[in-house]
């Protein structure tokens, strides 16, 4: 029999509510989790996932322990709540990080020091340094640390990575991608903490189609540039709601990448979003092209049941749907459940396998496990995809600096620059 392992999120915010709670659960049905808690900031987004309608129709039987409690004041904030709750879990079991970027830090290395494993949302951090300072703690600790970059998990990236390992394309030399996120996340809480001087649409979720090329090729970005254009959200915080980068690999291949907070709430969207690399062969030319949006099925409701009260949506069946199964209520399906599986089935397996070990050769049996991941490179880890956060770090600089051009310099202390 197999232990299952305890879960505590810490954020209830848009992810953990439309893929990562609902993922848990399923995950609690087939018995890789036990106990789950949900700790956020205040009592708001709890009483919402409390009394979610979606959540007793998929999960009739299932509950979360809230922190605070949903019925407390939702005026009331309890910024290191967390911190306790984390440090009374049993000792290496999994910590979900949804907290806001600029937190996860802080909740990453707490649950560290309090001998958890880890599930982070992308990005991992904004510093390559923190990355790496996570990095070496997580494998001192024999704890493991997965970055749920969910697009990796999407069939169409693990086709397009097989292929290209297979050198069926060729070599990746120009590129395009893009998402953009629906219009009506600048009312959302997004406007409390989406301010130009924190982060961007490229940093947000150009990250993504970043993290999938080097995903899909094994290539390394050695510059970066991005531009912006800022607006102001409803509450007059002033944010980049849109950003174009380019991104140049250590072959000369480019990446252009544009992003926004602007897909029309009236579009069939949700959003928009797609990736097209063209390859050079001998001879010849390769190519990958994922339409990301209309994945070829359409909905027209009788009520704006869609995205932003839409009626006629194209829907994706590849990230995260809620449906019939042989159980009770509905299954999560798709990519977004497929990264949450993979990510918290690791620390299952770990832990799983070294039960009967003795301190010593269980610390070294994580560590060997937890390297073997690195090296595989299906999930991300702060050691297989710590380009990421140069990358970031790169794309800040130059969207601070009007777009100018900043490198990556590898070697003994990776870090940016601005170019001369
Ligand atoms: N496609 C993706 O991979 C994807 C999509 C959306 C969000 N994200 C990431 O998820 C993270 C959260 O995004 P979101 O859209 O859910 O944000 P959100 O604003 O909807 O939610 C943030 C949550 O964090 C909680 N929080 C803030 N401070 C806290 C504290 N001190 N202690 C406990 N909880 C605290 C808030 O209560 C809130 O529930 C971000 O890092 C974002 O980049 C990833």
């Amino acid at each position: 029999m197999s232990k299952p392992i305890d879960v505590t999120i810490v954020g209830g915010g848009m992810i953990t509510a439309d893929q990562l709670l609902p993922s848990i659960y399923q995950l609690q049905r087939t018995g890789m989790v036990g106990r789950i808690e949900v700790c956020a900031l205040d009592s708001s987004p709890l009483r919402v996932l409390k009394a979610s309608e979606e959540f007793r129709q998929a999960f009739p039987e299932q509950e979360f322990i809230a922190h605070p409690s949903e019925a407390e004041d939702p005026q009331q904030r309890f910024p290191t709540l967390y911190k306790t709750v984390v440090a009374a879990m049993p000792k290496r079991q999994a910590v979900v990080v949804a907290v806001p970027d600029e937190l996860h830090y802080d909740v990453i290395m707490e649950a560290l020091r309090n001998e958890q494993h880890v599930l982070s949302v992308k990005p991992l951090v904004h510093r390559y340094t923190q990355a790496v300072e996570i990095e070496k703690l997580a494998l001192a600790k024999g704890l493991f640390i997965g970055i749920e970059y969910h697009k990796r998990f999407d069939r169409r990236s693990l086709i397009a990575r097989k292929h290209y390992e297979s050198g069926d394309f060729g070599e990746f030399v120009m590129g395009e991608a893009k998402m953009i996120e629906p219009y009506f996340y600048r009312s959302s809480n997004f406007q409390k903490w989406f301010t130009w001087d924190k982060t961007d649409p490229f940093v947000y979720v150009g990250c993504h189609y970043v993290d999938l090329v080097q995903f899909i090729t094994g290539l390394k970005p050695v510059r970066v540039s991005v531009s912006g254009v800022k607006g102001k959200f409803p509450n007059g915080n002033v944010g980049y709601l849109w950003a174009n980068g380019r991104v140049i690999y250590e072959n000369g291949a480019i990446l252009s990448v544009t992003d926004g907070l602007g897909y029309p709430d009236e579009g069939a969207g949700s959003n928009e979003q797609c990736l097209m690399m063209f390859c050079e062969g001998a001879g010849k030319t390769g190519l990958i092209a994922h339409d990301d949006q209309f994945r070829g099925v359409e909905h027209s409701y009788l009520k704006g049941i869609g995205c932003a009260g839409s009626v006629f949506n194209y829907v994706s069946p590849d990230f995260f749907r809620l449906v019939p199964w042989e159980g009770p209520g509905y299954k999560p399906i798709g990519y977004g459940y497929d990264s949450v599986e993979a990510i918290l089935g690791t620390i299952h397996r770990i832990e799983n396998e070294v039960a009967d070990l003795p301190a010593a050769d269980s610390l070294t049996r994580r560590q060997a496990i937890i390297r073997e991941v690195d090296a595989r490179a299906i999930i991300a880890t702060p050691a297989n995809s710590n380009t990421n956060e140069l990358v970031t770090e790169a794309a800040r600089l130059s969207i601070l600096n009007d777009g100018h051009m900043v490198n990556i310099a590898y070697g003994d202390s990776p870090h940016v620059e601005l170019a001369k």
